[in-house]
C-alpha cells in the first residue's frame, strides 16, 4: 500500500525484527512498531494493533519465524490462543510447523507465506472487480483493506483494482463499533482516493430502504464448509437488511480464510472481548456507573443470505465453496 509517497505492508520481517503499521494508533498517528520476541507478537494480535484475519495469520506466522527453537512449541501454542475466531492464524502456525518439521528456514517460509496472502488478495481483486459498475454504491462494514490483510485488502482489492481500471464509484464505510474499524477503512480509502463517506453502524438500513446502496462487500475471518462466514459484529445484520432490499451480498475471503472442517459457522468460535471496549469510548467512560456490556467481536452470516463469495479462485456460490476448495 502507498503511504505517503512509500510503499507499505501491514507487517514485515527484515533481519530478525518483525515491523508493524500500529493500526491501534491510526487513524490519529501513523507509527511504525518494532517486534523482537514472539510475545511481543503475542501482545500486539491480542489488543490489536495488529489486527484482520490475514494480518494476523501472516503476523503469526513472523512471530514463529522469530522464537528461539526450545520455544517454538511454547510459542506455538500461545499464538493459537491469542485470538479464535479467524482461521487465517491457525493456517498460518499449522503452515509453519509444517516447514519446522521438514526442517526449513522459518524466517523464509514466512516471508513466503505473507508474499502468498499478498499475491491471493491482489487475485481477489482482479476477480472482484467486475462487480463493481460505474456509479456503484458500495457498503462494507469493519477494515477488510490493506492493512488486515499485509496488503491490498480482501474487501478492499475489488475497489483499488475498479478504481485502477477507471470506475467511479462511492463506499460507504460502517463505523463499526466498539474498535472503530471503519475509521481504518476510511483512512485506506482516502490514501487510494475512493470517495466515501462513513456511516454509523445503524445508518445502512436506511440507506439500503432508500435505494442509496447497490452492492455490499464485506471480508471474512471464517467460512465454514457450507458457506457461512463469521465476520466482524454486525455484518450479519447488514446481510439480512441486503436480502431484505435485494441487494447482493459479497464476501471476499481468501483460501486461508476458509475452514473445511468445520460443517456450519455455528461450530465458530466467536470471540467476546473486554466490557470496557463497549462501555468507554476515545479512552473515557461514556456509561454509567454500575453499567455492564456484553461485547461479542463477531457474529455469522447464514450462507443463504450471502450472493458470492470472492476468492483468490474466482466467484462461487456458498454451496460451492467445499467442492472448489476441497484439497485445502
Ligand atoms: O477484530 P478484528 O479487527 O481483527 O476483525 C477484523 C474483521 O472482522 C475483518 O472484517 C476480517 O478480518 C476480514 S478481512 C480482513
Amino acid at each position: 500500500m502507498m503511504i505517503s509517497g512509500k510503499e507499505y505492508r501491514a507487517v514485515w520481517l527484515e533481519n530478525g525484527t518483525i515491523f508493524a503499521i500500529d493500526q491501534a494508533a491510526l487513524p490519529g498517528k501513523f507509527k511504525i512498531i518494532k517486534i523482537r520476541k514472539w510475545q511481543e507478537m503475542v501482545r500486539a494480535i491480542k489488543n490489536m494493533t495488529i489486527r484482520g484475519a490475514p494480518a494476523i495469520g501472516a503476523a503469526a506466522a513472523f512471530g514463529m519465524a522469530i522464537a528461539p527453537e526450545l520455544e517454538f512449541e511454547q510459542a506455538y501454542r500461545v499464538l493459537w490462543e491469542s485470538r479464535p475466531t479467524a482461521r487465517d492464524l491457525f493456517t498460518a502456525l499449522e503452515y509453519m510447523r509444517d516447514a519446522k518439521m521438514k526442517g526449513k528456514n522459518l524466517a523464509e517460509v514466512a516471508q513466503e507465506y505473507a508474499d502468498k496472502v499478498v499475491e491471493i488478495c491482489k487475485k481477489i481483486g482482479e476477480n472482484g472487480a467486475p462487480l463493481i459498475k460505474d456509479g456503484m454504491r458500495i457498503l462494507t462494514h469493519c477494515n477488510a483493506g490493506a492493512l488486515a490483510t499485509i496488503d491490498w485488502g480482501t474487501a478492499l482489492a475489488p475497489m483499488r483494482i475498479a478504481k485502477q481500471q477507471g470506475r467511479k464509484f462511492t463506499v460507504f464505510a460502517d463505523e463499526t463499533r466498539p474498535r472503530l474499524q471503519g475509521l481504518l477503512t476510511s483512512w485506506e480509502l482516502s490514501n487510494e482516493g475512493i470517495y466515501h463517506f462513513i456511516i454509523a453502524d445503524n445508518a445502512a438500513g436506511h440507506l439500503m430502504r432508500r435505494g442509496e446502496i447497490d452492492l455490499v462487500i464485506t471480508g471474512t475471518d471464517r467460512v465454514a464448509r457450507n458457506g457461512d462466514c463469521a465476520n466482524k459484529i454486525g455484518t450479519y445484520e447488514k446481510a439480512v437488511l441486503a436480502h431484505e432490499n435485494g441487494i447482493p451480498f459479497y464476501i471476499a475471503a481468501p483460501s486461508t480464510t476458509i475452514d473445511l472442517k468445520l460443517e456450519s459457522g455455528d461450530l465458530i468460535p466467536i470471540e467476546e472481548r473486554s466490557e470496557e471496549e463497549v462501555l468507554n469510548f476515545a479512552g473515557k467512560r461514556i456509561a454509567p456507573p454500575g453499567a455492564k456490556a456484553r461485547n461479542p467481536a463477531f457474529d455469522v452470516t447464514p450462507a443463504k443470505y450471502i450472493t458470492g463469495i470472492i476468492t483468490e479462485k474466482g466467484i462461487f456460490r456458498p454451496c460451492e465453496i467445499a467442492s472448489s476448495f476441497n484439497k485445502l
